[in-house]
């Protein structure tokens, strides 16, 4: 392996760094309700452990499974591709607006910023179907919405990320939009490919034991905001694409599907979505 060829194990390293950085607020502990949820997440174990019978064997293999992911990096991957789906469906339980999902690990702020519309910056040989990308952000009624925010960032046709893989330009299909009086916004950019969750470190040995497959469908990320409106997070996903109905993260939700069609005019395809905003 180069240093400067992608690969999965690596993009599972920087995601832990880039989590690392993240601003974290550490307000005093509620013993009340760590207590609580740590007494039912060891029951949940503890009734695993019976159901199961586990062995002492496997006991250990866990703990030596554990320390490795650690190792490894691993650990916001492991979590936003197992658990994330959960605790994002909790969150957002009470929106009536547009539809949220997981974020993932490879989210990063401050993207090249136009107005209305962008190209998202890309490679001159970039590989993959062009794609135009666009809709409105609205209120809940329907009103296009001024001054709004559209982030978006993808996979490159191989499935990595600029920042998480070695060898791809800082900001690579990356890039945010923001709203003007009529709340539309334009991205040109290519279709993602399908992404592998590493299957070289802790992670793929975990779905390799387990006999599942690593894949996630095609996604295109999206953070869209507006001022007084709640930010949603989101993915959205391609119609008829490998692995939109058995996705290993369990973030497709039927709202999220796009159904493009072939562009009006150039070519690749086009789709129109737009998000309704939730009142903050
Ligand atoms: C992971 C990667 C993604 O692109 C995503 O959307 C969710 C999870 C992961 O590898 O953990
Ligand atoms: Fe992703």
């Amino acid at each position: 392996m180069t240093t400067t060829e992608a690969t999965a194990a690596g993009s599972g390293r920087s995601a832990t760094e880039a989590f690392t950085q993240k601003a974290r607020t550490g307000g005093p502990v509620d013993h009340a309700r760590v207590g609580a949820i740590a007494t039912d997440a060891l029951a949940a174990l503890h009734e695993v452990v019976r159901t199961h019978r586990v062995t002492y064997e496997e006991y250990d293999a866990l703990k030596a499974w554990l320390i490795r992911v650690g190792e490894d990096g691993e650990w916001p991957l492991f979590l936003d591709v197992f658990l994330e789906h959960e605790v994002e469906k909790v969150a957002n339980a009470d929106r009536s607006g547009a539809v949220g999902t997981i974020e993932g690990p490879y989210y990063k702020p401050g993207a090249p910023e136009s107005t209305s519309e962008a190209t998202l910056p890309m490679r001159d040989d970039e590989p993959g179907t062009p794609f135009l990308f666009q809709g409105t952000v609205t209120d809940l009624d329907g009103a296009p919405l001024d001054g709004a925010l559209v982030e978006l960032w993808h996979a490159d046709d191989a499935g990595y990320y600029s920042q998480f893989a070695p060898g791809i330009p800082e900001w690579n299909l990356r890039g945010q939009i923001r709203t003007t009086a009529d709340g539309r916004f334009a991205f040109r950019t290519i279709q993602p490919a399908p992404y592998q969750i590493p299957t070289d470190g802790s992670t793929g040995a975990f779905v390799d034991a387990a006999g599942w497959h690593p894949w996630r469908p095609a996604h295109l990320h999206l953070k869209v905001s507006a001022p007084g409106k709640q930010l949603v997070t989101t993915q959205l996903y391609f119609d008829g694409g490998d692995y939109v109905a058995d996705d290993v993260a369990q973030a497709v939700k039927p709202e999220l599907v796009l159904h493009p069609t072939p562009a009006a005019s150039g070519p690749g395809n086009e789709v129109t979505y737009d998000f309704p905003l939730d009142p903050a």
